[in-house]
């Protein structure tokens, strides 16, 4: 099929790279152009493992463009992949996603023949039937699930294994309300072995909320058990191990740490609160999710201040800054809170991560950034924030370490204390 996506990002480049694999014909939009010239180039505009070796391999099929309209014209479907970031109220912002439906409304008036638009960005129930429609009905003065088709097929994939997950999901949810969008799905995704479930639309969108809010509830709940282990001296790691057995509990996302961050869990959980809280509801498990999980990072200085009393004038290590490992995305890292609160005592910082210290410059760029994750060794403390690989590799003697992560080498330290063991 000949596909087009409306966004370069996390979602956008491998969904597009991927099916570009599996032999469609791909049309990537960005409105960032230096987003767009770097795809052309063969170079992902995202750190994504096997991304950028997939993107070369796939050249003659994949193309970028800041042009809609002629993307959508010479498509056959058209997937909305843009951010739907939080408002400061923690409702959803559907402005990106709404411009974008614009945008495929002018192109799809000027189009003859059956086009699917298939809204992949996360949005909460209503919104492909209720916003994105009304807007592309106007712009292209034609009726969806008639004139052109509409479906949601929420994304699942995990930066950091997205490839992986993108060519072998758990399952695909695809919303539907009329055959033929249910039709060309069915064929886009025939190769797929797992399941796909076929849904309404609203029930489709509602899917990505809950699995995305069960999944920060199992976190959050981890870390407040991990704080009455670490209280009692007990091992939360050998607990979750054991609790993880049970085959109606699952082992996956079930560790104690500093909690969770990246695009997607923090934003959902808030959205979806704004939404119970505006149908005259109080979600109370949703709102204690998010409050633990803020309320989680910062038990690395507690412990810091333990050792280092006063951390005024003290140099500290930040090893990872990255959300997790395996990608340079630092939306919502817990890594932020920890270093704006250490910078609030006075401290001075030394930061390290693999592939985040671009973007993390761009909001603190006073930090100081050193070459390797040995160099931060050097520091007076350090506090390890994301688990990448690497820093299993360090030689931790003779340093303090505060570990919100879990990195067993780390234990080498002189002083060791782990955030929840
Ligand atoms: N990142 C993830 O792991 C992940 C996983 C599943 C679902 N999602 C959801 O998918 C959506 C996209 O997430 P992301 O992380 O890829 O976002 P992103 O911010 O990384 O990328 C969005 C891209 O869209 C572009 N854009 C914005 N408006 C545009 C327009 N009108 N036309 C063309 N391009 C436009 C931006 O320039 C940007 O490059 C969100 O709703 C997110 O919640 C993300």
């Amino acid at each position: 099929m000949r596909i087009c996506l409306i966004g370069c990002g996390y979602v956008g480049s491998v969904t597009g790279v991927c099916l570009a694999d599996l032999g469609h014909e791909i049309m990537i939009v960005d409105t960032d152009a230096s987003k767009v010239a770097q795809l052309n180039s063969g170079k992902t505009p995202i750190y994504e493992p096997e991304l950028e070796e997939l993107l070369q391999k796939n050249h003659k099929r994949i193309s970028a463009t800041t042009d809609t309209h002629t993307a959508v014209l010479n498509s056959d479907i058209t997937f909305i992949c843009v951010g739907t970031p939080s408002n400061p109220d923690g409702s959803i912002n559907l402005d990106f996603v709404l411009s974008a439906s614009h945008d495929v409304g002018k192109a799809l008036r000027d189009k003859s023949g059956f086009h699917l638009v298939i809204v992949k960005s996360t949005v909460l129930p209503g919104t492909t039937a209720g916003p994105v429609k009304d807007v592309l009905e106007q712009a292209s003065g034609k009726k969806a699930f008639v004139d052109f088709g509409l479906a949601s097929n929420p994304e699942f994939l995990r930066e950091g294994s997205a490839v992986g997950d993108f060519l072998k999901p758990d399952r695909i949810i695809i919303g539907v309300a009329d055959l033929r969008s249910k039709q060309v799905l069915e064929e886009l995704y025939a190769d797929f072995t797992c399941p796909k479930l076929f849904s309404t639309i609203p029930v489709a969108e509602m899917i990505k909320y809950v699995s995305n809010a069960f999944l920060a509830t199992k976190i959050s709940f981890a870390n407040e058990i991990g704080n009455i282990c670490k209280k009692q001296g007990i091992d939360t790691e050998e607990v979750f191990k054991g609790v993880g057995m049970d085959h109606r509990i699952n082992p996956a996302f079930f560790r104690s740490g500093i909690g969770f961050g990246g695009s997607c869990f923090p934003k959902d959980v808030r959205a979806l609160i704004a939404r119970a809280q505006e149908l005259g509801m109080d979600p109370k498990i949703l709102r204690s999710v998010t409050e633990v999980n803020e309320e989680q990072p910062l038990k690395l200085i507690t412990l810091l201040e333990k050792h280092v009393p006063d951390p005024r004038g003290k140099k500290i290590g930040v090893l990872g800054l990255a959300f997790k490992p395996d990608t340079d995305d630092i939306r919502d890292s817990r890594a932020i809170p920890i270093v704006e609160k250490l910078l609030q005592k006075g401290a001075t910082v030394l930061a390290y991560d693999p592939m985040a210290m671009g973007n993390f410059k761009k909001i603190f760029p006073t930090v100081n950034y050193a070459s390797s994750a040995k160099d931060i060794l050097a520091a007076d403390a350090v506090l390890i924030a994301t688990e990448w690989r690497d820093f299993e590799e360090l030689d931790y003697s003779g340093k303090i370490v505060i570990d919100g992560r879990r990195v067993e080498n780390a234990r080498k330290g002189s002083v060791y204390e782990g955030v929840c063991w």
